[in-house]
């Protein structure tokens, strides 16, 4: 029901469906605030420099920053501002694009998977689904008046950046330039414009409990305002700070298992304050659903056998949603 979005009123306390057990709480005073997440930069004229750095990423961290990246910083100014302008519309307006339906390829909807869990997360958001274009818009919000351009242009350039850091990746593991791009299949594209109100008690809940994402690669458009995404790194929290005209980078569950587990689809979280809401856009570049995914042939041998079994991603997505975002990872469940 609409009426359990967050973003259409102030809270004065947080609702005990909010409230996690101690066990399970954030522990906001642990995290490590000020921690290095490598940053690379596209420019670089030394391109072999770059798929060194971006391996290197991937086998440490999982996640990684990106500057000169391509995407101008009034096309991010402008999507974040349209994003903005979204969760200020009226209850009204929002409840006409509410769904608590993972099937639905374009709905608002709050906390993770509402029909689901049991505890829920401090979070609306606005998920799309984003390619093709021409299939999509048409339905997505029209309101405010700018969003349909704005997040097409976005969308776009965002898909060829995706392209790109494909490309890096699939080499730095020793494989052909277009491996990833092909073997990946007619890609799907999904966006969630996540919106985090000011939360009265940020010590009792998250924005998103920790979690792997499901799919190949996701590109991160952060609040530069505001920080709240945490990844796991040796047992620890550690803060990702937005760095201005920069965006994150990370791995998820479908480059974990191409790469037969040598690169890592980290678990992170969003955590929230009770200072100022935060925004951040997400862009999930999905294997086509019908490919079978699995080890990358090359990257199998004696000395490495396949981890994981082959699956279609319409398996994988399935088996992701029918779950708690915070189990275990969901790539176990495909073990060899
Ligand atoms: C996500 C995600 C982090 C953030 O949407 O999958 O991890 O900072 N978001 O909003
Ligand atoms: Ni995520």
């Amino acid at each position: 029901m609409a009426e359990q979005l967050i973003s259409t009123c102030a809270h004065e306390t947080l609702p005990e469906s909010y409230v996690r057990d101690a066990a399970e709480r954030p522990r906001l005073d642990e995290v490590v605030p000020d921690a290095h997440i490598p940053v690379v930069d596209l420019a670089h004229p030394d391109r072999a420099a770059i798929v060194s750095q971006i391996g290197a990423a991937c086998r440490s961290h999982g996640f990684f920053q990106v500057l000169n990246h391509g995407l101008p910083a009034e096309l991010m100014e402008a999507a974040m501002a349209v994003a903005h302008e979204f969760f200020r519309l009226s209850p009204e307006e929002k409840a006409k694009l509410y769904s608590d339906d993972p099937a639905k390829k374009i709905r608002l909807s709050t906390s993770f998977n509402v029909r689901k869990e049991t505890v829920h997360n401090w979070r609306d958001y606005l998920r799309l689904h984003c390619h093709p274009l021409e299939q999509f818009v048409p339905d997505w919000p029209s309101n405010p008046s700018a969003f349909r351009e704005v997040m097409s242009t976005y969308c776009k350039e965002i898909r060829e950046l995706g392209f790109r850091l494909y490309a890096a990746i699939s080499e730095s593991l020793g494989l052909e330039e277009d491996y990833m791009k092909k073997v990946l299949g007619e890609q799907e594209q999904h966006m969630a414009v996540n919106f985090y109100p000011k939360c009265p008690s940020p010590e009792l809940t998250y924005g998103l409990p920790a979690h792997t994402d499901p799919n190949a690669l996701t590109i991160l458009l952060m609040d530069e305002q505001v920080a709240g995404l945490q990844v796991l790194k040796d047992g620890q929290w550690i803060a990702v700070n937005p760095r201005p005209n920069a965006l994150v980078v990370n791995l998820g569950d479908q480059l974990q298992a191409l790469s037969n587990g040598r690169y890592k689809s980290v678990w992170h979280r969003a955590v929230v304050n009770s200072d100022r809401p935060r925004m951040s856009i997400a862009s999930f570049m999905c294997p086509c659903n019908s490919v079978v995914l699995g080890p990358a042939e090359k990257l199998v041998g004696d000395a490495s056998p396949a981890v994981y079994r082959n699956y279609t991603y319409d398996e994988y997505y399935k088996k992701f949603w029918s779950r708690n975002l915070d189990q275990e990872h969901c790539l176990e469940l495909f073990r060899t």
